[in-house]
């Protein structure tokens, strides 16, 4: 029987994973910031030594984008030192790691999607953040599998898709940004992919692009939920090229998931996934 650690485990990644869960075979124990601070490498090894893991799947994170531009250090610590903390004790217990980054190390310059090997160049705190995060993983620990995401999304925590819902909910007009293009994905559709790598358990180790099919803007993000939830409202939400944010955003993140693609092949367009995650809410 395989034994999985989940850190992080009441944020919008970790909370999708206990709810789809109990349709796997291996048994995951989910620790909350209460339980294990990753900046307290203490706590990780009172954790770890609970059980004989062969996996972590660390969904903890700073992830206020807007709120590291102010408070890097905060943003760093977690981001940098916690991952490293994790990765040297997932190191001396000899446990697979699979963390979690993000489109964000990326500029936004390109037009094309983002392939794994393209160059970084983070142009916020929390982006310089996670991708000092990355290399200190890869320093540390060979047995890493690190996960570009992009525009998580679920029915749990604070996200975009909740905003939407609940102002469009309470009937309010919104403008919304036409700026960014990106590829909403859904933490349903991510954790399939985490249960894969802990499931085969002889993929390559090394980084992995991860996100729906497609792209769009916040804006068409924004229409396409409107449209399923509040047909009747979807003049509620108009363009805006002139959204203003503390932090800067990179303008294009789409990720190229043709790597990911040899090794699994549930991909899905993010309009079909947002109907599931809608049908979710709906329940
Ligand atoms: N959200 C996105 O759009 C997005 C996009 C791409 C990649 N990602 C990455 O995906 C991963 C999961 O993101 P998410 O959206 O699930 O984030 P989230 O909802 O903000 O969850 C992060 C969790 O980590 C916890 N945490 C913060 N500091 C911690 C610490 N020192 N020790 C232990 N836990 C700590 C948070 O607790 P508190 O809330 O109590 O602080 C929260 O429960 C993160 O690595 C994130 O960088 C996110």
């Amino acid at each position: 029987m395989k034994y999985i650690a989940v850190l992080g485990s009441e944020g919008q990644l970790g909370k999708t994973l206990q709810y789809l869960v109990n349709q796997e075979s291996c048994k995951y124990k989910f620790y909350s910031k209460q339980d294990v601070d990753i900046t307290n490498r203490q706590s990780i090894e009172s954790a770890f030594a609970q059980h004989s893991f062969n996996f972590c799947v660390n969904c903890a994170a700073y992830t206020d984008v807007e709120a590291a531009e102010k408070d890097n250090k905060e943003a760093f610590l977690i981001n940098v030192e916690g991952a490293k903390n994790v990765a040297d004790t997932c190191r001396e217990k000899n446990i697979k790691l699979i963390h979690i980054s993000t489109d964000y190390v990326f500029d936004g310059k390109k037009r094309t999607p983002y392939t794994i090997s393209d160059k970084t160049n983070p142009i916020n705190e929390y982006g310089k953040s996670k991708l000092k995060g990355e290399y200190c993983i890869k320093e540390a620990l060979k047995e890493h599998y690190i996960i570009r995401a992009s525009w998580l999304y679920s029915v749990y925590g604070r996200n975009f898709f909740k905003t939407i819902v609940k102002r469009i909910g309470e009937n309010n007009s919104l403008k919304v940004t036409t700026e960014e293009i990106g590829t909403p994905t859904s933490c349903i559709d991510l954790s399939h992919f985490i249960f894969h790598i802990v499931n085969e358990d002889n993929l390559p180790f090394g980084i992995y692009n991860f996100s729906a099919q497609g792209s769009t803007t916040w804006y068409g993000f924004a229409k396409e939920i409107v449209k399923n939830l509040y047909p009747d409202r979807q003049t509620n939400i108009s363009p805006t090229d002139n959204f203003k944010t503390i932090a800067k955003r990179p303008k294009y993140s789409v990720l190229d998931n043709i790597e990911t693609q040899r090794v699994y092949k549930k991909f899905k367009k993010w309009e079909e996934s947002l109907k599931e995650v809608i049908n979710k809410l709906i329940d």
